[in-house]
C-alpha cells in the first residue's frame, strides 16, 4: 500500500480503539502512540486486567492488546479509558494477521499470551495459535532479547507448547525449567482464577528472544492498484445475470468464492458478494459490474467495507471478467490492470 492510501492511521493519541482499515501495512507503532517507547503487545487480553494492570505500572512503554472478541474489546476499552491510559490501545484482528500485516520486522519487545484457547476437540488443534511457525513468524518481529510470556492450564495444550517451545531455535528460556508453575509477580488473569478455583494447574513460560533469524520473512499481503476491468459483450445486465452460478477461483493459495448476485435498482449495476482468502487475511467484499453509456462493462470492487486492493480482490475480479468473456463468441477484453492476465486464466483457475 503506498502512502496514498485514505485510511491510513492519521495519528489520535486519544483513540483507544483502533481498526484494522486505519493502519497502514505494515504500521508504524510510535506514530499511532505519537510517541517512541518501546512497543508490547499482549494477545488474546479478554478481559483486559492484565493488559491495563502492565499498562498502568509501565508508563513508558507503548501497549496493545489484540482480540478477535468485539464484548473483550469494549471491555478493554472501558478499563483504559475509566484509568485514563494514553499508553493503551486495542485493535480487534486476529493475531497473525496483526504480526505478519500490521508489525515490521524487530518491532516488538515484550509479547505476552495468557490462556491461549485450547480447542479441545482433535479436529480443531490445527486452529491452535501456538505451534512452530508461530513462533518463526513471532522471531521475525520480535527484537533481540525481547520477552515472551505464556500461560496455560490445559494439560494437551502444555505438552504442545512445551515441545514447541524446547524446540524452537528463536527463543531460549529465562528460567531453569521450562515452565513453573507458580508466578507471583503478575497480576492474575479471569481465566488463571478460574483455573485455580477449579483445581488445574497452570504453567507458566518465560522465554525470551534470541539473535538466531528464521529464513522466512513472512512478507505482508502486498496492496495494488485498485483493480478494474473493462470488457466488451452483445449481452445485456440481464442475460450475465440469468447466466450466473456461482464461481470459484484458486491461484498461488489463494482462494476466491463468488457468491450471490443482485441487481440494483436503478438496473445499470450488478453486485457480486466476494470471499477471498489469503492467508493472514481474508476479506468480505462486493464487487461491482457496470454498464457504461458506450455500452462497455466495466468490473470494479464496491467500496463498502474498505477493500485492500490484494492480489486475491484482483483475482475474485479477473474470475468475474474471464467468465463473462467466455459467455459470448464475441466478447472483447478491452482494458485491465490486474496482477494475472483475464484471458489466460487456466481451468481450474477459471
Ligand atoms: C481462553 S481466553 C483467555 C483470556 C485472557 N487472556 C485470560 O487469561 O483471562 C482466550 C482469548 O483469546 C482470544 N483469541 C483467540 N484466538 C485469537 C487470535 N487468533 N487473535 C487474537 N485473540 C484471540 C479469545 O477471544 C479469548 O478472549
Amino acid at each position: 500500500m503506498g502512502d496514498n492510501y485514505p485510511a491510513t492511521y492519521n495519528s489520535n493519541m486519544s483513540q483507544i480503539v483502533l481498526y484494522q482499515r486505519q493502519l497502514s501495512w505494515p504500521t508504524d507503532w510510535n506514530k499511532v502512540f505519537g510517541r517512541e517507547a518501546p512497543f508490547v503487545v499482549e494477545i488474546g487480553f479478554g478481559g483486559g486486567h492484565f493488559l491495563v494492570d502492565l499498562a498502568q505500572k509501565r508508563s513508558d512503554y507503548n501497549f496493545l492488546g489484540v482480540e478477535i472478541s468485539i464484548p473483550s474489546i469494549q471491555r478493554g476499552e472501558r478499563k483504559i479509558k475509566n484509568l485514563g491510559l494514553t499508553n493503551c490501545k486495542v485493535l480487534q484482528t486476529d493475531a497473525v494477521f496483526l504480526l505478519q500485516t500490521l508489525c515490521q520486522q524487530k518491532s516488538i519487545q515484550e509479547v505476552y499470551i495468557n490462556f491461549p484457547d485450547p480447542w479441545r476437540k482433535a479436529a480443531h488443534h490445527n486452529r491452535r495459535l501456538i505451534n512452530p511457525n508461530f513462533l518463526a513468524l513471532l522471531a521475525t518481529r520480535m527484537v533481540e532479547n525481547g520477552r515472551l510470556d505464556i500461560a496455560t492450564d490445559h494439560a494437551d495444550y502444555q505438552d504442545v507448547i512445551t515441545e514447541t517451545l524446547e524446540n524452537t531455535p528463536y527463543f531460549f528460556n529465562r528460567q531453569t525449567k521450562t515452565f513453573v508453575n507458580e508466578d507471583n509477580e503478575r497480576l492474575q488473569t479471569k481465566y488463571e482464577l478460574k483455573a485455580i478455583e477449579e483445581g488445574r494447574t497452570c504453567n507458566y513460560y518465560k522465554w525470551q528472544r534470541n539473535d538466531f533469524m528464521p529464513d522466512k520473512p513472512f512478507l505482508p499481503p502486498q496492496e495494488f492498484e485498485m483493480p478494474h476491468v473493462v470488457v466488451k459483450t452483445p449481452l445485456t445486465l440481464d442475460e450475465i445475470q440469468s447466466a450466473y452460478q456461482p464461481l470459484r477461483a484458486d491461484l498461488n493459495g489463494v482462494h476466491v468464492k463468488l457468491g450471490e448476485m443482485f441487481k440494483s435498482n436503478d438496473s445499470n449495476k450488478l453486485f457480486v458478494e466476494a470471499y477471498v482468502s489469503e492467508r493472514p487475511l481474508a476479506q468480505r467484499v462486493g464487487i461491482l459490474i457496470r454498464e457504461r453509456d458506450d455500452g462497455d462493462f466495466i468490473i470494479l470492487l464496491h467500496e463498502v467495507g474498505f477493500p485492500r486492493s490484494t492480489f486475491g480482490l484482483h483475482l475474485a475480479i479477473a474470475k468475474i471478467a474471464n467468465w463473462i468473456l467466455g459467455l459470448n463468441s464475441e466478447g472483447l477484453l478491452k482494458k485491465s490492470n490486474l496482477q494475472m492476465s483475464v484471458t489466460e486464466l487456466s481451468p481450474q483457475e477459471a
